[in-house]
């Protein structure tokens, strides 16, 4: 029980890559907070927690993360309920080939990939530090390197539909650019926590890992991506439980204490995109996200 006494919060944690994270550190000892919009699923994710631990080890809080005002809900929830926050895993994402706006007017992915976690790790930053070592897990994609980088005069993924509202391509572009994102976050906020005991390292779950994820996507792209996922599935290769491996060896194995500012796949040090390792880009993004949610000054 590597994790007895130590507090978990997963975001997306109902599904997925998520549900199968919430539920290895919950076994692992860790009290888990499964943090998602799917309530059913949600609570549904903690009682299986709760049956196969034996014990009372997850909580499910509902929360629509592209809303600003949801997180800074949350994360109150989390500081008024929790005396201590150990390890932060930064799961939720979506591809979405619709363009949705959240409740603030940003677009979704870059909403719920990326503002809401900034948002919501500076919130809890406080705690994670009294709780240290703590640790950050930020889950990336190996797609923030197949794109041509951040546009700053479209970060609301506007241009990128523009001509059409249904678009797998321009998901994928707001997809590429919210996962590099997240990978500037994680290498920006490693070099402003140094020396603070809490950790912060990005991850890379592999590609076509079997979960909704995809489910929105249409025509010859679904049919692709079912195609591939069905090959994946019949070979176990593509499984939630392989994908997450890294979201856990990352957040919990004795063998990273410490490291940071670094990205990892298959559970081992990798190299993000020579994009993500601009600094002027980084620090411009940085202060970009720090004006819209208005923290990280
Ligand atoms: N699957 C892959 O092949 C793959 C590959 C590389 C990286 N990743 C990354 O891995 C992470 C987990 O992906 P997954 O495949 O496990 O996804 P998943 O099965 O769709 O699980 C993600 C969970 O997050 C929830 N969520 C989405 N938007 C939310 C919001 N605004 N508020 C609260 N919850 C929200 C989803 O709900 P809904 O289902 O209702 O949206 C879902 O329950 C994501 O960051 C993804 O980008 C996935």
């Amino acid at each position: 029980m590597q994790l007895a006494g130590k507090t978990a919060l997963i975001t997306g944690g109902a599904r997925g890559m998520g549900r199968v994270t919430a539920l290895e550190l919950a076994r692992l000892g860790a009290r888990v907070v499964i943090v998602d919009w799917e309530g059913e699923a949600g609570t549904r994710t903690r009682d299986e927690i709760n049956r196969l631990t034996g014990r009372q080890a997850a909580e499910f809080v509902y929360c629509d993360l592209s809303s600003l005002a949801e997180v800074q809900a949350l994360a109150s929830h989390v500081q008024a309920r929790y005396p201590a926050l150990h390890i932060l895993v930064c799961n939720a994402g979506i591809t979405d080939p619709v363009r949705r706006l959240s409740a603030d007017g940003w677009e979704l992915h870059v909403a719920t990939c990326h503002l809401a976690h900034f948002l919501l790790t500076h919130l809890l930053l406080d705690l994670l530090k009294k709780s240290a070592p703590a640790r950050i897990v930020s889950i990336s994609s190996d797609a923030h390197k197949a794109g041509p980088g951040l546009d700053f005069d479209d970060l609301n993924n506007e241009k990128i539909w523009k001509g059409s509202p249904f678009s797998n391509g321009a998901s994928f572009a707001a997809y590429h650019r919210a996962k590099l994102c997240n990978v500037y976050f994680t290498l920006e906020l490693a070099e402003r926590l140094k020396g603070s005991g809490v950790t912060v390292n990005a991850v890379s779950p592999g590609y076509f890992v079997n979960t909704t994820i995809y489910r929105n996507l249409t025509g010859i792209v679904k049919w692709g991506s079912w195609f591939v996922f069905g090959i994946g599935s019949l070979l176990r290769l593509n499984t939630p439980e392989k994908g997450a491996r890294t979201h856990i060896h990352v957040a919990s194995s004795p063998d990273i204490d410490g490291v940071t500012g670094k990205y990892f796949a298959y559970c081992k040090e990798a190299l993000p995109s020579p994009l993500a390792l601009d600094p002027v880009i980084r620090k411009r993004i940085w202060a970009w996200t720090a004006q819209v949610t208005g923290v990280g000054e």
